[in-house]
């Protein structure tokens, strides 16, 4: 089984501990893949996930105007439904896919939580002690930390069916050994069920994305951190994996253990706020299906998602494709036995990169089902490509928030 739920057990153990390098690792525990026993997808599981990245870009696309006065050069077709300032909405995050976290420390004395990292948003949340639907969850107590400073700010996050409430708090974070002094985040006194133990098996989630998105109006932790100086490099660095104990976030600069040197190639991010970045070139078997394309590299997203046109161009001609359409997201399927004939290369920065029938192919649609349900998947409101755990798995990513750009190079 390929498809990773957003409802599921997981691995390793979250360790910060610096390296002979002289950077520091983040070692991410993995979430298992529930549907292993039921031998086929999780459909509900992954269609609310997929809802979710749509509320996520909708809210971030809010923030974005809010904070700059100007909408976001994507925000297309989203603009219409996207939020007001003032109305209090924090950005929907994945609520339910727990995909990639790692351990961050919060206050003096440390408070150690688990956090999903994602590089599609920006602001950081934790359950606080007040919250009564956070059991199961570590919750953040300000009372305990001498650093802990309130900011006076109650902020309701609403998305889908539910409400998030909290306090605005400020409070020295320590992400891989660095310290964000005076972070601003979020400490929730409710959750919604989406986020509630264990279907949402972190507790939190940091963002990574640029101050831009930020719904709280606050750098991101990384900003933080390397806005202070601190870093040998103002870059982080993922490998994501599905295999237990192989992903790892690097701070501060790239593990070279991990990649090979000369296939590193970058492109500049093109509009400061998602890491965004232009997607070359999309193909199949040597023919370009897209070129030329925005694209939103995130960490935060399980699948590859574009425009259900672009989506439909893709599995355009491949022999026994289908396809089945819930509410605004579109899947599409191909036979089990022929899918890794039809995986998709990506060329970012005048590179490609394949994407393995691995990563691909998420599994049998349903129970003893012949058709595997492909990793692009198509979205009625977007026309942009967010380029999700179904790519970043197949590649070696740097976040470069010095030089506003993004590399890729292949797995070593
Ligand atoms: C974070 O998750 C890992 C893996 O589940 C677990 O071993 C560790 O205890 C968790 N850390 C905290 C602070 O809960
Ligand atoms: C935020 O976006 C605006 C508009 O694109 C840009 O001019 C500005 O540099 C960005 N600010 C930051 C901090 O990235």
């Amino acid at each position: 089984m390929k498809f990773w739920s957003p409802f599921a057990s997981l691995l390793a153990i979250a360790a910060a501990a610096p390296n002979s390098r002289g950077g520091n690792i983040i070692r991410l525990p993995l979430n298992r893949k529930s549907t292993e026993v039921a031998g086929h997808v999780d459909m509900s599981a992954l269609n609310t996930h997929l809802i979710g990245v749509s509320n996520k870009y909708r809210q971030t696309f809010s923030a974005f105007e809010a904070k700059t006065g100007s909408a976001h050069p994507l925000s297309g077709k989203m603009r219409s439904s996207v939020g007001k300032r003032g109305d209090g909405v924090v950005p929907l995050i994945n609520q339910g896919a727990e995909l990639w976290y790692g351990e961050i420390d919060v206050g003096t004395p440390k408070q150690t939580f688990n956090v999903s990292i994602d590089s599609g948003s920006t602001d950081l949340f934790l359950p606080s002690v007040s919250c009564l639907d956070c059991a199961g969850h570590k919750m953040y107590d300000a009372a305990l930390s001498s650093t802990a400073k309130d900011e006076l700010k109650i902020t309701m996050l609403s998305y889908g069916a539910g409400k998030v409430e909290g306090n605005e708090y400020s409070d020295d974070i320590y992400l891989g050994g660095y310290e964000a002094s005076n972070q601003i985040f979020l400490a929730a006194s409710s959750y919604s069920s989406n986020f509630v133990y264990p279907t949402f098996r972190p507790d939190g989630l940091v963002g990574f994305a640029f101050e831009n998105i930020s719904s709280l109006e606050a750098k991101s932790v990384f900003e933080t951190i390397s806005d202070s100086g601190v870093l040998p490099e103002n870059v982080f660095s993922v490998k994501l994996s599905s295999t237990s104990g192989e992903s790892e976030l690097y701070i501060g600069g790239m593990n070279s253990d991990l990649y090979v040197e000369d296939t590193l190639t970058y492109t500049a991010v093109t509009e400061k706020g998602y890491w965004q970045v232009n997607l070359e070139a999309v193909s199949r078997d040597g023919s370009t299906v897209a070129s030329n394309s925005p694209s939103i590299i995130d960490t935060g997203t399980t699948m590859i998602v574009t425009a259900t046109d672009a989506a439909e161009a893709y599995y355009q001609g491949i022999p026994g494709s289908s396809s089945s359409t819930q509410g605004e997201i579109t899947y599409y399927t191909i036979p089990c036995n022929t899918i890794g004939s039809y995986t998709p290369t990506f060329s970012f920065g005048g590179r490609t990169f394949d994407v393995s029938e691995a990563t691909f192919n998420l599994g049998p649609e349903s129970a003893g089902s012949s058709d595997c349900l492909g990793g692009i998947a198509g979205m009625s409101d977007v026309d942009f490509w967010v380029v999700g755990g179904v790519f970043l798995q197949n590649v070696y990513t740097v976040f470069n928030q010095g030089n506003i750009q993004v590399g890729f190079a292949e797995l070593a």
